[in-house]
C-alpha cells in the first residue's frame, strides 16, 4: 500500500466528520489535497458547507472542486479544520509547514472549534524534531533575525543549523503572505513549550511551525497488508 493510498484513507475518514452547513478549515499539502478531492464529491452530491482555505493552492483546489469559499473576515469562527501534519507526537503537538503555510494554516486552525490531522502513520513520532521545524520570518533584517533564532535555539536547549529554505530551481521559497521560510533542523526538541516561547520573542519571526494545543484528534492510516488500517 502507496503513501498516496494511505493518505487517502485519512482523508476518506476525515470527510464522514463533515456535516452539512458545517463551517470548514481546509488545509494545505497532500493529504489535505485528498481531503478536497473526496470533500468536492459530496459537495456535488448535494453536501452544503463553506470552506476557509490555508493556501493559494488549496484555494485554487477548492475552486476547481465546486467548494464555496469565504475568508476569514466574513467568516471568523469555524467548526472543523482539517489538515495534514509533518510530524504528530503523542501529545498531538504538531510540526506544520513543510508546504509553507503554517501561518494561515496556524490562524485557520486557531478559529476553528475543532482541528483534526490527517496523515499517513509514518507522521507519528516520540519526539518532535527529526522534521526541520519551518519558521516564517519577515525579509526585513532576515540575517539578524537569522541570527537571533540561532540564540533562542541554544536558551531552548536545541542545537542544530538554521537554513534558508529555497526551491529545487534554487530560488528562496517565499510564503503567500511574501515572508521567508527558514528550516531549523534539530533533530529533536527537547523542550517543545520552551522553544515555542523563544522564538516567539525574536522581532521578524511572523509564526513557527509548533502547533502546540491546538490540534484535537489525529486521524492516522497505516497499511496492514492490503488494506488501510485508520485510527
Ligand atoms: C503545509 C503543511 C502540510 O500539512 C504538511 O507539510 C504535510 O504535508 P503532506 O500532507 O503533503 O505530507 O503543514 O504547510
Amino acid at each position: 500500500m502507496s503513501a498516496p493510498d494511505l493518505k487517502r484513507a485519512a482523508a476518506a475518514r476525515a470527510v464522514t466528520l463533515v456535516e452539512d452547513g458545517m463551517r470548514l478549515g481546509i488545509g494545505t499539502g497532500s493529504t489535505a489535497a485528498a481531503f478536497v478531492a473526496l470533500l468536492g464529491e459530496r459537495v456535488r452530491a448535494g453536501l452544503d458547507v463553506v470552506g476557509v482555505p490555508t493556501s493559494e493552492a488549496t484555494r485554487v483546489a477548492c475552486e476547481r472542486e465546486g467548494i464555496r469559499l469565504a475568508t476569514l473576515e466574513e467568516m471568523p469562527e469555524l467548526d472543523l479544520t482539517i489538515d495534514g501534519a509533518d510530524e504528530v507526537d503523542g501529545d498531538l503537538r504538531l510540526i506544520k509547514g513543510g508546504g509553507a503555510a503554517l501561518l494561515r494554516e496556524k490562524i485557520v486552525a486557531v478559529a476553528s472549534a475543532r482541528m483534526v490531522v490527517i496523515a499517513d502513520a509514518s507522521k507519528r513520532v516520540e519526539t518532535l524534531g527529526a522534521f526541520p521545524l519551518p519558521v516564517e520570518v519577515n525579509l526585513f533584517g532576515i540575517g539578524a533575525t537569522t541570527r537571533a533564532v540561532e540564540k533562542a535555539l541554544a536558551e531552548a536547549s536545541c542545537t542544530g543549523e538554521v537554513v534558508r529554505r529555497h526551491d529545487v530551481s534554487g530560488r528562496p521559497v517565499l510564503t503567500d503572505g511574501g515572508h521567508a521560510i527558514l528550516d531549523l533542523r534539530l533533530g529533536r526538541i527537547p523542550d517543545p513549550e520552551a522553544l515555542s516561547a523563544r522564538l516567539w520573542a525574536v522581532p521578524g519571526v511572523v509564526e513557527h511551525g509548533l502547533f502546540l494545543g491546538i490540534a484535537d484528534a489525529a486521524i492516522l492510516a497505516e497499511a496492514a497488508g492490503d488494506e488501510a488500517v485508520v485510527s
